[in-house]
């Protein structure tokens, strides 16, 4: 029986995509020692070493390929190498923080075209082949900021809401086709998105802008309270394997402890109580950053006057 499992999980083709790190480098990994047929896409090829390195440990193997999913050039020329695939786990993703009013309107668009656009072009391109072999399976990597707002970071928020709308409406599309769409939907976890990858928008430290100090309260209250807290990603990588090898998968994964509690929350009907929570979080460490901003001011000021 066991046998029998083995063989049909390695028949199975998987095409991950944003496997240079984090969530998607991982599940590589785990597939291809699960015995899957891993296609790891990334959009830059120069950062495969990473991936590499951690196949050689595991004495595993995938077929690495060029896949950037905001380019349908990319797209078309990756599923022509590629061909058909039995599990789609769109992943690749970006955060760029910074208040609403300081972004640009390039990088919301940047936003969605890697976060909503990318995943609909890519599983426009997948799901044809999928129709054709008579099943398949759709892994979108959402985010809790899908479920609730995420301030400071609305074009993320926006864009991971669009992509669970998108989740639930094809999967009553796809239904017919044998082919299942999951949701993954992960709070706050250890990975480039949160370290290196983490962008701020380019008019972040405009101070001309109104928001200025707010966007440097938010990111303190984020570093001390909630990066400290984030949870470990191998916990995520192991329900998205759980959504790709269940018989029949849940269709929301919801990871976390930060996203479980908000999951009850809203169950509860307490999101203004959180929002309030936040609110008041975020004002007290703009505070202590306008005390910070003044006393560098007036250190600035004192050493000024004293080399006069
Ligand atoms: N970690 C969290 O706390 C968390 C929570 C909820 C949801 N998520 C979601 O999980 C997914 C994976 O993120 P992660 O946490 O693993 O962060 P990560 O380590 O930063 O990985 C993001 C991956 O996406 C790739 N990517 C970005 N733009 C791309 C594009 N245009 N085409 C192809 N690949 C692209 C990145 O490639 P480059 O190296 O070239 O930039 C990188 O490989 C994202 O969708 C993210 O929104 C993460």
């Amino acid at each position: 029986m066991e046998a029998q499992e083995n063989t049909q999980k390695a028949t199975k083709r998987v095409l991950i995509t944003g496997c240079s790190s984090g969530f998607g480098l991982m599940t590589a990994l785990a597939a291809a020692k699960a015995g899957f047929e891993v296609i790891a896409t990334m959009r830059n090829l120069k950062k495969a070493d990473s991936l590499r390195k951690a196949l050689d440990e595991a004495n595993a193997s995938v077929q690495i390929e060029e896949l950037d999913v905001t380019k349908p050039e990319s797209i078309a020329s990756a599923m022509e190498k590629i061909g058909p695939v039995d599990i789609l786990v769109n992943n690749a993703g970006i955060l760029i923080t910074g208040s609403f009013l300081d972004q640009t309107d390039e990088e919301m668009r940047r936003v969605f075209e890697t976060n909503y656009f990318g995943v609909v072009n890519l599983t426009k391109a997948v799901t044809p082949g999928m129709i054709e072999r008579k099943g398949g399976r759709i892994i979108n990597i959402a985010s809790l900021a899908g479920l609730i707002g995420h301030p400071y970071n609305a074009s993320y928020s926006a864009s991971k809401h669009a992509l669970i709308g998108f989740s639930k409406s094809i999967r009553v599309e796809l239904a017919p086709f044998n082919i299942d769409v999951v949701s993954i939907e992960p709070g706050y976890h250890k990975t480039e998105i949160i370290r290196a990858n983490a962008n701020q928008s380019e008019n972040f430290y405009d101070r001309s802008s109104p928001t200025f100090t707010w966007n440097r309260g938010f990111l303190k209250a984020f570093m001390d309270e909630i990066i400290p807290r984030a949870g470990e990603p191998e916990v995520v990588v192991k329900k998205i394997m759980e959504a790709m090898t269940a018989e029949e998968p849940k269709h929301h994964y919801v990871i976390g402890k930060d996203a479980v509690a908000m999951r009850i929350v809203r169950w509860l009907g307490l999101c203004g109580w959180v929002e309030g929570k936040i609110i008041r979080k975020i004002r007290r460490a703009t505070k202590r950053e306008i005390a910070r901003e003044m006393e560098k001011k007036a250190r600035r000021k004192k050493k000024k006057a004293e080399s006069v």
